[in-house]
């Protein structure tokens, strides 16, 4: 089941939905952000109804659906009786997905000649758009352009992809599967939250340290807290930059992806990205040793005998210690946070990080609990400030580890 989500939780969502074969992505869609804790209100054009039912959304939201311009409000559900300005009260964001060409060119040049494009002049709230059409019509200069007066009023676009048509073309054009569009639809709603105008750069997963081309030595990271760090520094208004080592988790939208190996591109990218840093949040589990050698081809077996091979180790970098070194020259990143992860003796191990590794802020969790740490997807952590003050959380859900995480970092920016 789709988890609330505290950024669309009570959330007012217009979804505008026009006459596209897409249409039946708009109805999961609207169903997932229904489930995530939005209230969801439904305008569909004529075109729209020739795919999909006003019924068909009316089930998934549990709300009525508006189609038509002379149509009042009679359930009273809207703040007014009138549709297009009861829908337009108080709505957060105005999604139109799937957008078509017409929809597209109704918008930018401001018709009103339906209930959608009256309520998109009538709202006060972002705009985003997420244009479904085949290849050669969505290339079409007209296109184009309407899409560059929407852009140039603030509007968010949601860039189709490519792939196959119904038609059976390939081209540029289809619109995105649901966690891309959920993705877009937060970045539109977060983007004045209290990150917005900060950087901040996330690192996530477990390093892998080569022994030959097919082995490596790493560790049960799994990234998921780390990326759930991102999303919601994203949430909040952030630009993000996540330096993962993690594989097979959905990037974030709208973070920046830096896809790593081991501690020392891990450390090669860290540096280089908090230069211009607001915030580091060292979530990744890196490798402290790695093999003194890679061999370049595969160890075999036959080759040893009926001995094992002696793997020698060396230590890596302490990627954590050399941000403290550049923070101390440059004065990036404004604020440091680390994770720490032990399996004995939590806070004591965790206080003396704090100084070592010269963090504002340690997370620390004892990986020794089944139901917090590694791979699950619920954490149990405390945090530890550099001032000596700290907190608790309860069991929770990464999401929210990941929520509270970003909130401490946004009142340390603030307080410095
Ligand atoms: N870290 C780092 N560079 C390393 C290892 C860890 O920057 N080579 C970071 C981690 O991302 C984390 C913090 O340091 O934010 C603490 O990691 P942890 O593994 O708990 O500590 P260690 O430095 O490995 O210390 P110890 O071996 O004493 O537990």
């Amino acid at each position: 089941m789709q988890e609330n989500i505290t950024l669309l939780t009570g959330k007012r969502i217009l979804l505008g939905v026009t006459g596209s074969i897409a249409c039946y992505k708009a109805v999961d869609l609207a169903s997932k952000l229904t489930q995530a804790g939005a209230q969801v209100d439904v305008i569909m054009t004529r075109a729209a109804q020739q795919f999909v039912t006003p019924l068909t959304f009316q089930a998934v939201t549990g709300r009525a659906v508006y189609t038509d311009m002379w149509q009042t409000d009679a359930a009273g559900s809207l703040p007014t009786h009138i549709a297009h300005v009861g829908l337009a009260e108080g709505a957060d964001l105005l999604a139109v997905i799937p957008a078509t060409a017409d929809t597209l060119a109704r918008l930018a040049h401001g018709l009103a000649n339906d209930l959608l494009a009256v309520t998109a002049l009538a709202v006060r709230c972002p705009l985003l758009v997420a244009p479904a059409m085949d290849g050669t019509m969505y290339s079409h200069p007209a296109v184009q352009a309407n899409l560059a007066t929407l852009r140039s009023r603030g509007a968010w676009i949601v860039e189709p992809e490519e792939g196959r048509f119904a038609s059976g073309l390939t081209g540029r054009g289809r619109l995105p599967e649901t966690p891309t569009l959920m993705g877009a639809i937060r970045q539109a709603l977060g983007a004045q939250g209290v990150l917005a105008g900060r950087r901040m750069v996330v690192t996530a997963g477990g390093t892998r340290e080569p022994l030959d081309p097919v082995r490596y030595l790493t560790n049960r990271s799994s990234g998921k807290q780390g990326y759930a760090v991102a999303q919601a520094a994203l949430d909040a208004g952030a630009a993000v930059t996540l330096i993962t080592s993690a594989r097979g988790l959905p990037a974030p939208v709208g973070a920046e992806i830096v896809d790593v190996e081991t501690a020392a591109e891990m450390h090669d990218a860290v540096l280089e990205q908090v230069d211009r840093a607001d915030a580091l949040v060292m979530v990744a589990a890196i490798a402290d040793f790695r093999p003194r050698t890679k061999a370049a081809n595969k160890i075999k077996k036959s080759e040893l005998d009926q001995n094992a091979p002696t793997i020698e180790l060396e230590r890596t970098a302490d990627i954590l210690a050399a941000v403290k070194d550049q923070r101390a020259r440059t004065g990036y990143p404004l604020v440091a946070v680390g994770f720490a992860a032990e399996s004995q003796e939590l806070l004591s191990y965790a206080r003396d990080k704090i100084a070592r590794k010269g963090v504002d802020l340690l997370v620390a969790n004892d990986i020794s609990a089944t139901d917090a740490g590694f791979d699950v997807d619920t954490n149990r952590v405390i945090l530890l400030r550099a001032d000596g003050t700290q907190e608790t959380l309860p069991l929770t859900s990464k999401a929210l580890v990941g929520e509270a995480i970003v909130e401490r970092v946004a009142g340390l920016l603030d307080s410095r």
